[in-house]
């Protein structure tokens, strides 16, 4: 089972402080978008709480990763790492979109990982793995830096090494 993954990161790899992003830019949140499209997406259920009204994500499949026995409108929820992956194979593409916890677990799985740099260095108390760091991983696409309300960014993509 082959997925991928999509995170904002700032400039120290961290991605969220106290069950949010400390710094949102709108250029990443479209971005998002386009790179999610209609597809499905697996997200942990602090991640989810932190979504607009807390529901997920709308136009897509959403596949919600909690030990808690709810229901939640909207999504297929599932409870384990196994039945995430088979829910995940039922479609045709799967994009791990956090956080730092469900990125953690399905790591083994993601062969790419669409990343914005975020270049900036708030507070986080939860990090995404440092891909430049590491030698299975190479960065395959780079745009340019651009910048929004002072803040630079650029959209990367990682390949795991085959
Ligand atoms: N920068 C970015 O691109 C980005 C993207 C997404 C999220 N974030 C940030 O990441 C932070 C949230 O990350 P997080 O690590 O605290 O939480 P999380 O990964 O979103 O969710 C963790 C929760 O998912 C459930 N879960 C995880 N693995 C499971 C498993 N194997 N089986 C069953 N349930 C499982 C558990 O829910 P229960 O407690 O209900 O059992 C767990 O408490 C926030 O700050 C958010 O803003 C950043």
């Amino acid at each position: 089972m082959a997925l991928e993954a999509i995170v904002a990161v700032y400039a120290d790899w961290g991605i969220g402080w106290h069950g949010t992003q400390p710094v949102v830019l709108k250029a990443d949140r479209r971005h998002f978008r386009e790179i999610t499209g209609a597809d499905a997406v697996l997200v942990g259920r602090r991640t989810l709480e932190d979504f607009p009204g807390a529901k997920p994500l709308p136009g897509r499949h959403n596949i919600v990763v909690t030990h808690q026995d709810i229901a939640i409108e909207g999504a297929r929820v599932v409870h384990t790492t196994e039945e995430a992956l088979a829910a995940a194979a039922e479609q045709g593409r799967c994009l791990v979109i956090g956080g730092a916890t469900v990125y953690d677990q399905f790591f083994p799985y993601v062969e790419r990982v669409y990343v914005t740099k975020i270049d900036i260095t708030p507070h986080s108390d939860r990090y995404f793995k440092n891909l430049d760091a590491s030698p299975d991983w190479v960065c395959t696409e780079k745009g340019p830096w651009q910048e929004e309300a002072g803040v630079a960014y650029c959209f990367c993509v990682y390949e795991r090494k085959k």
